[in-house]
């Protein structure tokens, strides 16, 4: 919520008490996308009404050594890929770790965590932060929160808490209560967001793999005429989307319940059928999911996987809610399911198109989810809804995700190498559409991958036109599928290793986008085998190498 404009003119002014200020409230973010830094944001105009002097920084803006003076503490961290910090955060990450760090022992702090429990590295930067800050002696006034997916409602209590702490604790230590004019931390404009997203209509939705693939990948349009959105290459679109009411009701019936029963949803009484269908997530599972169904249906096979977080991650990671039902039938009340289910969140998607070629429209690369369990066949929640059920002419709710974090370089001289397999070819289009746009000097070098060249070769005739028009130097591909051995994009690379080096020590920007649990990983290690082979370095030494490639925001990544 907005803090509100105080009729009082009073109020406006500062309140100053002490001669001595000895407080202040510090706000450091580390955002990957927008999530820590609108927190962040929502904090500080939260600290503002409640009279709180606050400071946000990002943590990339933020001097560690300056810690050494500030009393009140509270970072949001959010976590990137493999548990690494995301990239603005690397330096302090690193600074608090070091010797140079100064003693905190002066230092009230609290962390809170943004991440996905689906993944290993659950939290990891925020854990980091919090161990860091605890061994350098400063002291934590309340108890990290780990925040998984749908963090809204609890992380709202948690920054009431600690703004609660970090005032008895200002007021107490005589602080100087400042408040800060009204309005100066208010949002500018009305604009659309996750919390209030835009009603577009969906102009087209094309499949764009060939009727023989193994794979269902579309093409999507959105029109954003007269919303006011505007994005850049390398953002993504939040999604919402319903979920298939025949799914809602096969949830209900296998727990026992009916669709009419009544249930409360943040207040407001509606039908179970309706609740499932618009608020919960009903399609992917969790760890906490199974973790909480295990017990409450004492199935012998949940039971088991609790003792091993691998597997635990990884059945949840592959299993869809329903057939965790079924795993052991159980009757359940509505309050357990709703207990079990995590609110439904949006879905980001990759924006695979510029406003400098496409205007108010947004075009997304979806990849369509749907397998085979036994006898019956599964989907994806938001892909199936974009697909499927959504009709051209029909509107979806979105909203536009910043990723500062991938973008293309300043400097329009500078070289790209875009590394971009599957549906990872998304922002590459936008990329490209953008640098053609701009007439751009320097060049562009994209890898794509995919199964079979006549069936999966995604946007190949805009690539072939960019190739002849000089707009794309070089165009590898690797499909897999058309051979007896797999050819992957980082073998591509691995044969193009000397040109790689070359691009890079002439100072290319290096961009990989698609799967995080392989493909990333191996395009990682065939950069480092290249820095090694080419650059003359060791593996140390090429590691480093991609770590200042990544602080210079040279190396950027855009995984899931
Ligand atoms: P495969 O499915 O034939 O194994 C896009 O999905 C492409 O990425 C497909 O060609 C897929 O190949 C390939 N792929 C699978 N695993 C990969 C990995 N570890 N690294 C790079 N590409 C991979």
């Amino acid at each position: 919520t907005q803090p509100t404009a105080q009729p009082q003119a009073e109020s406006h002014s500062i309140a100053a008490v002490a001669s001595q200020p000895v407080g202040k409230l510090t706000i450091i973010y580390a955002s990957q996308t927008g999530n820590a830094k609108g927190l962040a944001e929502t904090l500080h105009a939260e600290a503002d009404a409640a009279g709180i002097h606050a400071e946000v920084f990002s943590a990339g803006d933020y001097k560690g050594k300056n810690l050494a003076k500030a009393t009140h503490l509270i970072i949001i961290a959010s976590t990137h890929g493999e548990g690494e910090a995301p990239d603005d955060a690397i330096e302090l990450h690193e600074f608090l770790q070091s010797k140079k760090a100064p003693n905190l022992s002066h230092l009230k702090y609290a962390v809170i965590g943004l991440g996905d429990s689906s993944y290993e590295f659950f939290c990891q930067t925020a854990k980091d932060f919090d161990s860091y800050l605890n061994k350098l002696g400063a002291e934590s006034v309340l108890e990290r929160l780990d925040c998984d997916v749908d963090y809204e409602a609890q992380a709202a209590q948690w920054r009431a808490s600690a703004l609660e702490i970090v005032q008895q604790t200002l007021s107490t230590g005589e602080a100087e209560v400042v408040q800060l004019p009204v309005g100066q931390s208010q949002a500018s404009v009305s604009q659309y967001t996750k919390q209030n997203p835009y009603d577009a209509a969906l102009l087209t939705s094309q499949k764009i793999t060939g009727r023989n693939s193994g794979k269902d990948v579309r093409h999507i349009e959105i029109d954003l005429e007269g919303s006011g959105l505007t994005y850049q290459p390398g953002d993504a679109l939040g999604v919402w989307y319903d979920n298939d009411p025949a799914l809602a009701a096969r949830v209900i019936a296998q727990v026992g319940l009916t669709e009419k029963t009544q249930v409360d949803v943040d207040g407001v009484s509606l039908v179970l059928l309706e609740a499932l269908t618009k608020h919960y997530e009903i399609t992917n599972a969790n760890p906490q999911l199974v973790t909480q169904y295990a017990s409450l249906s004492g199935s012998k096979k949940l039971e088991k996987l609790l003792s091993d977080k691998d597997k635990l991650r990884a059945y949840a990671g592959n299993t869809q809610v329903l057939d965790v039902l079924a795993e052991k039938k159980t009757k359940l009340t509505a309050e357990q399911l709703q207990g079990l289910l995590r609110r439904l969140t949006p879905r980001l998607y990759s924006i695979a198109s510029s406003q400098q070629e496409v205007g108010e429209e947004v075009h997304l690369t979806v990849g369509v989810v749907e397998y085979q369990q036994g006898e019956e066949t599964r989907k994806g929640g938001a892909s199936s809804f974009l697909s499927h059920r959504l009709e051209e002419g029909e509107s979806v709710r979105v909203f536009v995700e910043a990723n500062k974090h991938f973008k293309l370089p300043e400097n329009d001289d500078t070289s790209i190498i875009m590394v971009g397999p599957g549906t990872g070819i998304a922002p590459f289009r936008a990329f490209v559409q953008e640098r053609e746009s701009r007439e751009a000097s320097g060049k562009s070098w994209l890898f794509f991958g995919d199964r079979t060249f006549t069936e999966d070769f995604l946007y190949q005739v805009e690539w072939q036109k960019y190739l002849k028009a000089g707009v794309i130097d070089q165009l590898d591909v690797a499909f897999s599928r058309d051979q007896a051995e797999k050819v992957y994009v980082q073998h591509r690379l691995l044969e193009q290793g000397a040109k790689v080096w070359q691009w890079l020590q002439e100072g290319a920007h290096f961009y990989v986008c698609g799967d995080a649990n392989q493909m990333a990983k191996d395009v990682h290690l065939a950069l480092l085998t290249i820095i090694e082979q080419h650059g003359q370095q060791s593996r140390e030494q090429a590691e480093q190498y991609l770590t200042e490639l990544r602080k210079s925001q040279r190396y950027q990544k855009d995984v899931y």
